[in-house]
């Protein structure tokens, strides 16, 4: 047991799954998981062990924001040794190619800030995707027939933002989409030496407005779990 997650050590799996929502967790555990158990309910950020394809894997809530997930990624890393941590989640499309339900596979991620801004002082450290996971991601969606934008994403502190002039800059430097946690994931990974990788789904977009509508986000949220899947595993 850690602080934040109640599993006892050898609940948790070497490779981990996590949504922001802890809803979503339970969703996809029950959806994908063969003999999936509830190892955390501290604070109602779900978590669940089960198999995939005989793989033992756990779906683990982040919850919104760097703090957040970095809360979970720390004790999952430090005190669960965990290997493989991949994000499955939404984000705000940036560019005019990028759809909505559109497939984003993060190779990096720009941030004004992380979690980990304090230890790198005046370094920009740039955090990037573990490259193997990332190609296996890639063709697992191409096999499942869906052809994924591959590049950089904007971790944002902000989900109100009021600053349309960074937004800006980041679509006129190709970021494809805006979401709140990958950065702080990619960095305590390249710390730790841990794989890890971001795989979104474009639930909104910044310039022509339009949002997913709700009953769309399982179906597009289900796909994302099975490339998340089969990328650890392949
Ligand atoms: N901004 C930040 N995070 C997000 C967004 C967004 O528009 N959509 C989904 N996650």
């Amino acid at each position: 047991m850690t602080i934040h997650i109640g599993a006892e050590v050898g609940e948790i799996a070497d490779t981990v799954l996590m949504p922001g929502d802890p809803y979503r967790a339970k969703w996809a555990a029950e959806t994908f998981l063969q003999d999936a158990q509830c190892v955390n309910q501290v604070r109602g950020m779900l978590g669940y062990t089960g198999t995939w394809n005989g793989h033992r894997v756990t779906i683990q809530g982040s919850g919104m924001g760097m703090p957040s997930l970095s809360i979970y990624a720390n004790e999952l890393i430090k005190d669960y040794d965990v290997k493989t941590l991949i994000r499955i989640g939404s984000c705000g499309g940036m560019q005019p190619q990028v759809k909505i339900r559109d497939l984003i596979i993060a190779m990096t991620s720009t941030t004004l800030n992380t979690p980990s801004s304090g230890i790198f002082r005046e370094l920009n450290f740039a955090p990037c995707a573990d490259y193997g996971l990332l190609a296996a991601a890639v063709a697992a969606a191409k096999a499942q027939g869906i052809t994924p934008h591959v590049g950089g994403i904007y971790s944002s502190d902000v989900f109100y933002d009021e600053r349309p002039d960074l937004n800006e800059q980041m679509t006129r430097h190709g970021i494809l989409g805006v979401e709140m946690e990958a950065a702080e994931l990619y960095t305590l990974a390249a710390r730790y030496g841990r794989r890890a990788l971001a795989v979104l789904t474009v639930s909104d977009h910044l310039q022509t407005g339009e949002a997913l509508p709700s009953q769309d986000r399982e179906s597009s949220f289900g796909e994302m779990v099975e490339i998340a899947l089969k990328a650890a595993f392949s």
